[in-house]
């Protein structure tokens, strides 16, 4: 059976999991970096997801997805076994690897899944890598021992300070910096807050900053324009050009209020859904 749910893990009861999805053509192709688009419905919203790993071997991807909106319900509403209707990818431009330092990843809250994948790409490449993960609280920090069995530094803060740091991922950036000339980069997946104070965090000291960004998409593939941003003064399509991108010249106040414009009707189906 096509993209077949082989596994799945409630990471956080009713708010995320995880899905081991049997999706052979995908996961020979999948590069850190890569996104998927589902749809669990034939007239249901399409759902961007980072890959947040692969498997080659046994043909699978895995993903991880927070339930936000009816869309998001609908996934969560199947289970081992079930079959997701449309699976596409791999989609985007996958991240540029470079050797030879330390690259710090930072992820917070969901997005700790989808930099997990992108880190294990900067580990293979051959770098030191170090992954800064937070968490609001303890019970939300998320692939702590995923990212600890190649990543020989994680750090961790939570919001309060319930486990690690007591503070922000940007915390513990700015003193790692600080004392670490060799980084050669910083990646950060989270929440688009998380992903401007990061890039804010890094400009003084001058290292170079990769956000990967989670724009509205519909087709994925550069046509409707949905997933648009301002990066440089430019128009770029998240999904094409994307979805990472140069920290220090992304319009993060843009993407933020694009990102708001449907979360009235989105709370508004999920309500009405839920009913
Ligand atoms: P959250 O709001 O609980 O934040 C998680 C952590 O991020 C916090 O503990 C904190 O350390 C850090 N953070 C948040 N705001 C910050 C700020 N202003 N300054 C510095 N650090 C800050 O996260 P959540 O509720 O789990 O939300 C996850 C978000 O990640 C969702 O908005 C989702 O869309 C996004 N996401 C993005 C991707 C992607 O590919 N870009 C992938 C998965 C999830
Ligand atoms: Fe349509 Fe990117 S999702 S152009």
């Amino acid at each position: 059976m096509a993209n077949k749910i082989l596994k799945k893990e409630q990471l956080i009861p009713g708010q995320t999991s995880k899905l081991v999805i049997d999706a052979p053509h995908i996961a020979a192709k999948a590069k850190p970096g890569n996104f998927v688009i589902l749809r669990v419905t034939e007239h249901g919203e399409r759902i961007p997801l980072t890959i947040a790993d692969t498997d080659t071997e046994n043909g699978t991807i895995t993903i991880v997805y927070l339930v936000l909106g009816k869309s998001t319900a609908l996934l969560e509403e199947l289970n081992e076994g079930d079959e997701i209707l449309d699976l596409c990818g791999p989609l985007g431009k996958a991240t540029q690897l470079h050797t030879g330092g330390t690259v710090i990843c930072v992820g917070g809250g969901t997005g700790i899944a989808a930099m997990h994948h992108i880190a294990k790409g900067h580990h293979q490449a051959g770098n030191h890598v170090v992954a800064i993960i937070g968490a609001r609280t303890k019970d939300l920090l998320l692939f702590e021992k995923e990212l600890k069995e190649f990543c020989p530094e994680v750090l961790i803060s939570t919001d309060d300070g319930s486990y690690g740091h007591h503070g922000l991922v940007t915390d513990l950036l700015k003193e790692r910096l600080e004392k670490d000339d060799s980084v050669i980069e910083v990646v950060a997946v989270g929440p688009v807050p998380m992903m401007a104070a990061v890039s804010k965090t890094t400009e003084p000291f001058g290292t170079p900053t990769t956000v990967s960004l989670n724009s509205i998409m519909v087709d994925g593939v550069g046509m409707c324009g949905a997933c648009r941003v301002t990066v440089g003064g430019e128009t770029k399509f998240a999904c094409v050009d994307g979805p990472e991108f140069d920290g220090h010249k992304v319009d993060f106040g843009e993407l933020r209020q694009r990102l708001a414009a449907f979360s009235s009707l989105e709370k508004e189906s999920f309500e009405h859904h839920c009913r």
